[in-house]
């Protein structure tokens, strides 16, 4: 046989949904048939989820990408000369080269569908590992200083500055600390933490390490969504790795530092996202609320200072420790610092992760990024942020996508989940949705939350039924109860519930009087 060709097949859970699986072994048997010997990678996906399951050939060239492939169109692929990355219908040539990708500003999703994930030699070549060394080079108050001038904010939500986070995690002075990763990524229409874990999964565990250097924590949860079991698998793989080679466990790189991570299955409730109720769920209860204070960072898991930061949020320490807090600072606008993964979902025609620094607006990521919908008719609204985000509508598409200029328009940027409507939306049902919602995920500890998201869903049925010549008294009411829960709900679940709702009434009214 001749030597082999490198093959790249993601093991994306996006693309296995698409039949990478399949393709992957076509590829395997059909090469071997011909006698030609492939060696098979399963990479990460590069998030061009329209072009998945993407076959990447390495030639003498280069990589030559082909998609979206088949398992039926692998024979003709392999006939056409895929091994040497011939010419073919689906051929799409060096994919960096595509405007879609070379137009993206990759920092956290650097070595998305590059490399292979359960490969630490892989991840280092490709600059992993320098943000640690340098860490370790470090004393905890300069890291953290770093992160702060690095302008990072969480990138799970709630866009709070990581460094002061971590600064009063290393103001504790106590002995027993911990990181504990949030990675539920409950929001609809959201991947980028879960294409993390399986693409990149040491990025993560960098990120981890360095927060756990900078506060003085030994000891690291990933509270990880049960839904996604190939994350679990590609996390594992990669702490047994990272332990293997010194990068976790005792004595870190000879360091004297010290760290292990451990993975947690989630319960698989929205709630137990928010970062007290995913405690509890840690700790072996029931995913319910705390009142704060005490902050996590004072008071965390098992009553202990704790960093509770998102998978996007850890995974982006690494770059700002490796290249510097100036050359993160640099991207974005405002206060809005760096890159934000968005996650283009929904009816679009090119859907997938767009990682741009903040200020991309929603024009430029729905028409040039996403083509339009999938459905070809006219996009009437988008979703930013997730089931409790508001809903914008074509007038507003102008808004740059970063936290202060959604927040002036009622809106917020979430997890950067931003999914498409076309005009055949019935936006008096997608308020309802948000109430039901709302009524099915409270952890029903505060009334306005579990009664009121009820009373909101018999509410809107009323509007749109117009029963009675009760419409205008009805909709004061709902006016009065978003007032409700937004101001006296414990957490975000309810205190967020009233984004959808009001901009759903405020820019489609017409759509619950019909
Ligand atoms: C109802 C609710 C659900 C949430 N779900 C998530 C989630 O799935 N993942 C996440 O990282 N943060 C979630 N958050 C935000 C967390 O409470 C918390 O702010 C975040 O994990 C902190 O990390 P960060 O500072 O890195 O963003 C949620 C918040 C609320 C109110
Ligand atoms: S707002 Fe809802 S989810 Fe949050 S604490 Fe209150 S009842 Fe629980």
């Amino acid at each position: 046989m001749n030597a082999p060709v490198t093959v790249y097949v993601p093991a994306d859970a996006g693309a296995l949904s698409l039949g990478a699986d399949r393709v992957a072994s076509a590829i395997v048997a059909g090469a071997s048939a011909r006698g030609q010997n492939v060696n098979l990678v399963r990479n990460g996906s590069r998030g061009l989820y329209w072009l998945e399951p993407l076959v990447e050939v390495v030639t003498p060239a280069g990589r030559v990408a082909y998609g979206p492939v088949n398992a039926g169109d692998v024979t003709a692929l392999l006939e056409a000369g895929l091994l040497e990355g011939a010419p073919h219908a689906l051929r799409r040539g060096d994919i960096e080269s595509l405007d879609w990708l070379k137009s993206q500003q990759r920092l956290t999703g650097a070595r998305l569908g590059i490399v292979n994930p359960a490969d630490i030699d892989d991840y280092i070549a490709h600059g992993g590992y320098i943000g640690l060394s340098t860490a370790l080079t470090l004393a905890p108050a300069a890291i953290v200083k770093m992160i702060t001038d690095s302008g990072l904010r969480g990138r799970g939500g709630a866009a709070f500055p990581t460094g002061i986070k971590w600064q009063t995690v290393l103001d504790q002075p106590v002995a027993q600390k911990y990181i504990a990763c949030n990675a539920d990524e409950g929001d609809s229409g959201t991947f980028s933490d879960r294409m993390l874990m399986e693409g990149d999964p040491f990025a993560l565990i960098e990120g981890m390490t360095i927060a756990a250097r900078a506060v003085g924590a030994n000891r690291g949860y990933i509270y990880l969504r049960v839904e996604y079991p190939h994350a679990a698998r590609a996390l594992a793989k990669a702490l047994s790795a990272a332990r293997a080679r010194g990068y976790l466990g005792e004595n870190i790189r000879e360091s004297g530092f010290s760290f292990d991570i451990s993975i947690r299955l989630g319960a698989g409730a929205y709630i137990c996202g928010e970062e007290t109720s995913m405690l509890e769920s840690l700790e072996g209860r029931r995913g319910e609320v705390r009142v704060r204070p005490p902050l996590p960072a004072i008071k965390g898991l098992f009553g202990q200072p704790t960093v509770v930061n998102n998978v996007v949020t850890l995974a982006t320490v690494p770059v700002v420790l490796a290249k510097g807090a100036q050359f993160y600072q640099d991207f974005g606008v405002g206060r809005s610092r760096g890159t934000i993964p968005l996650q283009l979902a929904g009816n679009v025609k090119r859907g997938g992760l767009v990682e741009r620094a903040f200020g991309l607006t929603v024009n430029q990521l729905v028409y040039d990024y996403g083509g339009g919908s999938a459905s070809g008719r006219p996009v009437r609204a988008v979703q930013i942020g997730g089931p409790l985000g508001a809903y914008l509508p074509e007038s507003q598409f102008d808004t740059p996508l970063e936290y202060e200029a959604l927040s002036a328009r009622s809106a917020l940027l979430g997890h950067g989940g931003v999914v498409v409507f076309d005009d055949s939306v019935d936006m008096a049902k997608m308020a309802r949705y948000a109430l039901e919602f709302c009524a099915v995920e409270s952890c029903g500890k505060c009334t306005p939350c579990r009664i009121g998201s009820t009373r909101g869903v018999e509410l809107v049925d009323r509007i749109v039924a117009g029963a009675n010549g009760s419409r205008a008294a009805d909709l004061a009411l709902l006016d009065e109860l978003c007032d409700t829960m937004f101001n006296g709900s414990l957490c975000g679940l309810g205190g967020m519930t009233p984004f959808p709702v009001r901009s759903a009434l405020k820019h489609f009214r017409n759509d619950f009087m019909k």
